[in-house]
């Protein structure tokens, strides 16, 4: 049994995960049943804890020494493993159908709108995967590996831990269609956000705290350039944008160019995980449409949850972990129409 810090109810959702699935046999999946079993109210009876404690003891060890190392280049690769992992759950699920290159056979995901010049972090999934196949060859999914980076991430930028279901294999397709259609737009409102959360079986409440992430990492002035020059239509700013912020981005996103530089999401510890994101969110200054429309899209609950975690800190990290949970459990693979793929870039 595993006492952690979250929590009740979430210790008592990982223990239950633990009996009904392959607690008993760790390394082996006995859902053979397919796709869609996964994610029963954050309960994935497919995926363990426990999934490689004797087929790869090591496996969390061999991500986090390659993940300290990236880091103490660049700070941001956290960040962008983090988005990796969300981009990879929205589409088809998380099946690592987002590290698929072209081939003849795959269309791939890295060129879809939201992907395209923004989505990195690949050279790092290959290194973990390559250290992962010496140490043990073809046991280690690339969709385990980007649940894993994206958890390690989120501790080694100082965020919350929590207790990894895995066993998830690795797809053979990928979807170009899903990526462009299921990834939320940064200019999205409140309604369109709840949507498209919904459609993937996550709430309101999974919304406002994943959208937490947001504390560490940049975007492209082209992704908020809108919100300061045309907002609605009629060359108009939005008018939530607190003055000084404004004037600040306007520096650095200017009218016309400037598409590729880059702000941080959360100014003021871009670096951090923490919950200052909330706080600024409060002030105004949420650098994406999709960030300040938490708070003042005319939604009760999302406004609510803004200020408890822009209050509480201990409670958005319980929060996020039990959200990032219900994210890495969204339709994994755990039957014969999965793989577990030699070079995560390509089907075996
Ligand atoms: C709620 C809807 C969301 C929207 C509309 C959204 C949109 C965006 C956009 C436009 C960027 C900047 C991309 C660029 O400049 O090229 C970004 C960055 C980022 N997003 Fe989101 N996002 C959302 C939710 C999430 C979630 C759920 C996570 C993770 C759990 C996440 C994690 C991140 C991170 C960490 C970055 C910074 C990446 C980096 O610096 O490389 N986002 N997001």
């Amino acid at each position: 049994m595993h006492f952690i810090k979250l929590n009740n109810l979430l210790v008592i959702a990982l223990v239950s995960t633990s009996l009904l699935s392959s607690y008993a046999y760790p390394g082996f999946n006995f859902d053979w049943g397919g796709r869609n079993h996964g994610s029963r109210g954050g309960i994935s009876y497919g995926l363990s804890p426990q999934f490689y404690q004797f087929s790869c003891p090591q496996a969390n060890d061999i991500v986090m020494s390659v993940l300290e190392k990236a880091m103490a280049k660049n700070m941001r690769i956290a960040a962008s493993l983090l988005r990796l992992h969300f981009h990879d759950c929205f589409v088809q699920g998380c099946d690592a159908s987002i590290l698929l290159d072209d081939s003849p056979a795959i269309v791939s995901e890295k060129n879809s709108g939201p992907n395209k010049n923004s989505i990195r972090g690949f050279e790092v999934i290959d290194e973990i995967k390559a250290k992962l196949e010496e140490a043990c060859p073809q046991t280690v999914s690339c969709a385990d590996i980007l649940a894993l980076a994206a958890r390690g991430s989120t501790i080694l930028s100082g965020g919350p831990n929590w207790e990894l279901p895995l066993g998830r294999r690795d797809s053979r397709t990928a979807s170009l269609i899903g990526s462009n259609n299921n990834i939320p737009p940064p200019n999205a409102t409140i309604q369109n956000l709840i949507t498209f959360f919904k459609r993937q079986g996550l709430d309101e409440v999974d919304l406002v705290a994943l959208s937490g992430a947001h504390t560490i990492g940049v975007a492209r002035c082209a992704t908020f350039k809108q919100r300061l020059y045309n907002q609605n239509g009629k060359n108009e700013a939005d008018v939530s944008i607190e003055r000084t912020f404004y004037f600040g981005l306007k520096t650095m996103c200017p009218r016309s160019g400037g598409d590729n530089n880059i702000s941080p999401l959360d100014f003021g510890s871009p670096r951090m995980f923490d919950n200052t994101y909330f706080k600024f969110i409060l002030q105004g200054r949420g650098l994406l449409n999709s960030d300040q429309v938490l708070l003042s899209g005319g939604v009760i609950k999302t406004q609510e949850l803004v200020k408890k975690y822009a209050q509480d800190e201990a409670f958005f990290f319980q929060q996020f972990a039990m959200s990032m949970i219900k994210l890495g459990n969204l339709r994994p693979i755990t039957g014969f129409n999965g793989q577990v793929r030699k070079n995560c870039r390509r089907v075996n």
